[in-house]
């Protein structure tokens, strides 16, 4: 399966800390990921230095082939708008937004009309189970819900990678595992890829394979498949990725 997304070597210091000391990871397309691990080992700074939300101090990070990490500021910020999607453990929403409006947020930011996104963002309720909640605001919502409108809005924009940190870490455990069923689910049904940082074992019941971190390192014998060790200097053509299905409707 094609490699959408590699760390190379990735180190992260902060001051005497280090964070990540010299990590190697491959995603595939269509793979759901979870990385585990004891609090302070590393998870979220990797999931950073894999998004582009943070550079890394050395190693490289290649979306199909093509260094994100030594972006600039403003590409990187465009690429995590356009190829990324992100759910966090408190999903982020704006309170004063309607549900519709929060998950077409996205679209509008990208130059799609209000209009254009809300009729958009609204096909996402019914599959996720938010029928008739597209008026609410995240406050009239339950945590599950509000985490489900999150998951919507991080796939309105149909990304490569969606990027998840304890996305149920809020929730109680029963809607937790809902939520994360349909966040795997969800991300697979449109042909993205999915890292998830957990702390619930459960998870790899959802995923494909479960990386552990421990100390900034990635466990031998975790599942961890290293990349080849040579990054391969494949372009990025354009949007025209293989990794994407047709938008639909
Ligand atoms: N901005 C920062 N400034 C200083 N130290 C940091 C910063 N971010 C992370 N660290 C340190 O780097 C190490 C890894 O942190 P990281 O947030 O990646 O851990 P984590 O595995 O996500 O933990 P948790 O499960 O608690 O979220 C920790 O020792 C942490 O204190
Ligand atoms: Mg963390």
């Amino acid at each position: 399966m094609s490699v959408v997304l590699e760390g190379f070597g990735l180190v992260k210091r902060f001051g005497p800390t280090v964070a990540l000391g010299g990590v190697g990871l491959a995603l595939r397309a269509g793979e759901a990921l979870a990385i585990m691990g004891p609090s302070g080992s590393g998870k979220s700074t990797l999931l950073h230095c894999l998004a582009g939300i943070m550079k890394p101090d050395a190693g490289e990070v290649r979306l199909l082939g093509e260094r994100i990490d030594a972006m600039g500021e403003r590409e990187r910020s465009r690429l995590r708008r356009t190829r990324f999607g992100f759910v966090f453990q408190f999903g982020q929403l704006l309170p004063e937004l309607p549900a519709e409006e929060n998950v077409a947020l996205p679209l509008m930011l990208g130059d799609v009309s209000r209009g254009d996104a809300v009729r958009r963002a609204r096909e996402w309720f019914g599959p996720l189970g938010l029928g008739g909640m597209e008026g609410r605001r995240p406050g009239e919502l339950s945590g599950g819900q509000a985490q489900r409108v999150a998951i919507a809005r991080a796939l309105v924009t149909r990304p490569a990678v969606i990027f998840a940190d304890e996305p149920t870490g809020a929730l109680d455990q029963a809607t937790g595992h809902d939520t994360m069923g349909l966040l795997v689910d969800a991300t697979k049904r449109n042909g993205a890829s999915l890292v998830v940082v957990t702390h619930d074992p459960q998870v790899a019941r959802w995923c494909d394979r479960v990386v552990e971190v421990r100390d900034g390192q990635i466990l031998p014998g975790s599942q961890g498949a290293e990349p080849s060790p040579v990054p391969a200097g494949r372009p990025l053509s354009g949007e025209t990725t293989g990794v994407l299905p047709e938008v639909a409707g």
